[in-house]
């Protein structure tokens, strides 16, 4: 199976209960409070039929109050509806790495679809097969809805491994491994000729995806093998998508990737040399950015996430210690959604950004602003204030 275009998905999209004349680029959801929300949304829409890649909805009265949820409760949510809005309707984006609902490439899909950009992505080979069937069997339909309503439409998927460049570099025991065997043209090169083919550009290029075989292991036990495979999954994987992708991509579009702050300040943890990729990757964000630039008029940013329970984050180990960590010792003292990562990525890659290039985006509740972690008992005789609410 070379490429999987998932026509249903359209129909799905197609239907809303809200009229296209009040539709609006507000932001996606977070996938903890979709299930109230959908809830809301079918008490207020008659839905005729609930199945797989089609939900029906006949009502014209829902209001955006309805289905605002914690990621979209802020003051910067309520901003976006007033007057500036987030707009990528006509732009094409191809996302590398989403194969589940529950990652930022998953949010970073929602949001720039619900700013009316055409969604295609690449999802890891292995990773495939399951994917696609639970998004043929409607398992994501209740991530995919978006703020107006409608189901996120993925016009097509592609298979990808972005740790082979092209067809001469995959070694014999991945070309007859079974998990790879019903899939064909997945190394990057391959895939950007695909897109080539089917739609000839793309404006949007992201890159949300990491591997590290030895992360589990601090540095100094991480051996050679280890290290070169978190660099080239993590690092090299980005340069080479940029490079292929360059050539198909519209001047004045945006690239943007996903790094983490062990790039720069000691994680204990974050090992196998996951934090030399994420270093190497911020520094490629700035060469990239020049020459990428000068070459296209492409930008290249990426975002620095707080922590995540994302599939991948979960293989680490202690995310959930990061994430109450992140609680308790940032400036903003609440639980990040990978929503207001899906929200900077459509601001980066909107025109409103349009002087931004080679930077690093910290979508973190500031917790890299700190020095130190305020939650110590040295510091149990400080007044520090902490978030009422
Ligand atoms: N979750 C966090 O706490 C956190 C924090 C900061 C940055 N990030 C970064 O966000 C990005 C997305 O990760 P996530 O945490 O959302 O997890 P995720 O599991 O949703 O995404 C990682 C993706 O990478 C894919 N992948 C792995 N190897 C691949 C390969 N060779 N070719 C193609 N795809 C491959 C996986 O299939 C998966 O879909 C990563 O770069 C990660 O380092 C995550």
């Amino acid at each position: 199976m070379a490429t999987t275009p998932f026509s249903g998905l359209q129909t799905a999209m197609s239907r809303s209960c809200i009229p296209s004349s009040q539709r609006s680029n507000v932001m996606a959801f977070s996938g903890k409070s979709m299930v109230g929300s959908w809830n809301k949304l079918a008490s207020v829409c008659h839905v005729s039929s609930v199945q797989p890649f089609q939900r029906v909805f006949t009502s014209s009265t829902i209001k955006f109050e309805r289905i605002v949820t914690k990621a979209m409760s802020d003051s910067s949510q309520k901003s976006l509806v007033s007057g500036l809005p987030i707009d990528l309707k006509g732009k094409r984006a191809f996302i590398a790495g989403v194969a589940d609902d529950n990652g930022y490439g998953w949010a970073i899909a929602k949001a720039l679809a619900a700013a009316g950009a055409q969604i295609l992505v690449g999802t890891w080979v292995p990773a495939l097969n399951i994917f696609e069937s639970s998004l043929r069997r409607g398992k994501f339909d209740e991530s995919r809805v978006l703020p107006d309503g409608s189901l996120m439409e993925i016009t097509k998927v592609y298979p990808l491994d972005a740790v082979f460049d092209n067809p001469e570099d995959v070694p014999e025991d991945i070309k007859t491994n079974k998990r790879y065997a019903g899939s064909s043209k997945w190394t990057v090169q391959e895939v950007a000729e695909s897109v080539k083919e089917d739609f000839g550009t793309i404006d949007i290029l992201v890159h949300s995806l990491a591997n590290g075989p030895e992360v589990t292991k601090p540095l100094l036990e991480t051996s050679r093998n280890g290290y070169l495979a978190a660099l080239s999954a993590s690092s090299y994987s980005y340069v080479s998508l940029l490079k292929h992708f360059l050539p198909i991509m519209n001047p004045g579009g945006s690239s943007i990737s996903l790094t983490y702050i062990a790039s720069e300040k000691i994680i204990p943890g974050y090992g196998g040399g996951m934090s030399s990729a994420k270093a190497a990757l911020e520094s490629d964000t700035r060469v990239l950015a020049f020459e990428a630039g000068r070459k296209r008029k492409i930008r290249v940013n990426t975002i620095s996430a707080g922590p995540l329970r994302s599939r991948a984050a979960k293989a680490i180990g202690f995310i959930d210690m990061m994430i109450d960590y992140s609680i308790a010792n940032a400036p903003l003292q609440k639980e990040l959604s990978a929503d207001e990562v899906g929200n900077s990525a459509a601001f980066l890659a909107s025109p409103l950004a349009s002087a931004i290039t080679g930077t690093v985006l910290y979508v973190d509740n500031g917790l890299n602003a700190m020095g130190v972690g305020v939650d110590s008992p040295v510091f149990k005789d400080l007044d520090i204030p902490k978030d009422q609410h």
